[in-house]
């Protein structure tokens, strides 16, 4: 099993959209694929059309005292699963923070999954909380939408800065720029002459779309809805890059 997670600093970059999207995709090129939505907000389960009905106590779930499998919830696309959002997860800072959690907690309680998973993605929480640091411990790969504008690519420095700090050696971190719009002459310039910091990135670029902003609408993947559009397309090829980069 890979653990990919959807991550950064900076709010409202498109990490849930991307997820969304990759997942559906990944789902569709047979991988078992499970994505946990871990914003309390819920947004990813939103646009998979599951609701959060079912609900879990993160502290349990980090003690153990709750099985993480049987949080799994099927979507409407086969072998697309989502462990939905929970309120609970604004708390999770805390339950980390408590006598025998910590950093490892993440990845213990995701380890079980692989018996029917081959793929976990994790849409992230914009946050370098303890939190984060259990993600980066669980994870793989860190993807990371990247809008080519000097505050988004200060934030990806600062979580880069921090990554190094806290020695997380074991990660790939896959930045990508998102919402890119060719109407902008900073826009432009960074995908011409990218910043040394995105020298590592994956070379597709997702424009600003609006079939992206549909994506709530129509609780569904771009590709479902508008498969012919440049988003679908950016989506698609996002993909296959990321397929390519941890040989699925
Ligand atoms: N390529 C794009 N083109 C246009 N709009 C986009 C694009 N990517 C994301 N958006 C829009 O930007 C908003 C934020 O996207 P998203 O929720 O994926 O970001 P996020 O990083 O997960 O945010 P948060 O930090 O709140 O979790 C949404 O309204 C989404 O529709
Ligand atoms: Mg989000």
């Amino acid at each position: 099993m890979q653990t990919i997670a959807f991550y950064n600093l900076k709010g409202g970059v498109g990490k849930t959209t991307t997820a969304v999207n990759i997942a559906w995709h990944a789902a569709r090129w047979k991988h078992r694929t499970l994505l946990w939505d871990l914003d309390p907000q819920g947004a990813a389960s939103f646009y998979l059309g599951v609701d959060g009905s079912r609900t879990y106590k993160t502290g349990s779930l980090i003690k153990g005292k709750q099985q993480i499998g049987n949080l799994r919830v099927e979507t409407r696309w086969p072998g697309l699963e989502v462990i939905p959002s929970d309120i609970s997860l604004r708390n999770m800072d805390l339950k980390l923070a408590e006598p025998g959690a910590g950093r490892g907690s993440l990845k213990r309680l995701i380890e079980p999954l692989s018996e029917n998973t081959s793929l976990t993605l994790l849409d992230c929480p914009p946050t370098l909380s303890p939190v984060a640091e259990s993600i980066f411990a669980a994870a793989d790969y860190l993807v990371v939408p990247v809008i080519p504008t000097h505050l988004s690519l200060r934030a990806f420095e600062q979580v880069m800065q921090w990554l190094d700090q806290k020695a997380f050696k074991h990660l790939t971190v896959l930045p990508f720029f998102n919402m890119v719009d060719r109407r902008r002459l900073l826009h432009v310039e960074m995908l011409v002459k990218p910043p040394a910091l995105m020298r590592q990135r994956l070379k597709t670029w997702i424009p600003y779309s609006t079939h992206v902003e549909q994506m709530g609408e129509h609780a569904a993947p771009v590709g479902e809805f508008a498969p012919h559009t440049p988003a679908a397309r950016a989506y698609r090829g996002l993909w296959f890059e990321l397929a390519e980069k941890l040989k699925l």
